[in-house]
């Protein structure tokens, strides 16, 4: 059973940012509303950065709800955090603007194995459901070839289904990346996956008419609750 979720289309850049920050803080606030924190896995790329930017700059949360707020990501390439390739480092350009707690993924000084070991025990923070980290929120992009997170086509860790972080080797890139596994996106609380351009909204309609080879199909195996937020 595919489990498309919902669709917000937003007519500008704008419009489009100015949602996906509410639909983020009130995801937050309501999550505060129940428990003492909210844990969130943030992608990476191109597409977040002017959605961190305008979190910051505008009055969305309060001081008090940062503090309870937890950074995770969801992938990482295995770079050092001062390197413009890093999720991490980038997202902290904006980011560390606020008062909330961050975990990043790869250490370059720990490399591969030590990285994971002390991710997988960050990831022991997160509240769990059988055994894996179950999130409040998982942020996902896309990329042009249907990849989410770091699960590209014909990766190995598109066969996961035990680790909630694996390094693997992606064969498209020629390169190792860090990435959380499906099954532990899947049983995220709420999934936001956050589009711009015609070229991911075209592949958006492909996954919306018909079953699709595409990786990011696999996050419609899990029942939990997604929204796809998009603009040209
Ligand atoms: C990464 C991301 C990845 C991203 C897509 C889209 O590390 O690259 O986490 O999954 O969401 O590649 O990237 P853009 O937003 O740059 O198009």
């Amino acid at each position: 059973m595919r489990n498309l979720g919902n669709f917000i289309s937003a007519s500008s850049k704008a419009e489009w940012i100015d949602l996906s920050c509410a639909l983020i803080s009130a995801c937050i606030e309501d999550t505060l509303s129940e428990e003492p924190a909210c844990y969130i896995a943030l992608s990476g790329g191109n597409t977040p950065k002017a959605i961190f930017e305008s979190l910051i700059a505008k009055e969305f949360l309060s001081t008090e709800q940062w503090q309870k707020v937890h950074f995770f990501w969801v992938d990482e390439r295995l770079v050092e955090q001062s390197s413009d390739e890093s999720n991490y480092g980038n997202a902290l350009n904006y980011l560390s603007a606020l008062p909330a707690h961050f975990y990043p993924m790869y250490n370059a000084e720990l490399g591969e194995a030590a990285s994971l070991e002390k991710y997988r025990k960050d990831l022991q923070q997160v509240p769990q459901f059988d055994q894996l980290p179950e999130f409040d929120l998982v942020l996902l992009g896309m990329g042009e070839d249907g990849h989410t997170a770091s699960l590209f086509p014909q990766s190995p860790g598109l066969k996961e289904d035990k680790e909630a972080v694996i390094i693997h080797e992606i064969p498209s890139l020629q390169k190792k990346r860090m990435t959380l596994s499906f099954p532990v996106i899947n049983q995220a609380k709420e999934i936001f996956i956050i589009l711009n351009g015609a070229s991911k909204i075209k592949i958006m309609q492909e996954i919306l008419e018909k079953q699709t080879a595409y990786p990011i199909e696999r996050v419609l195996d899990g029942t939990n609750p997604k929204t796809w937020i998009y603009c040209n």
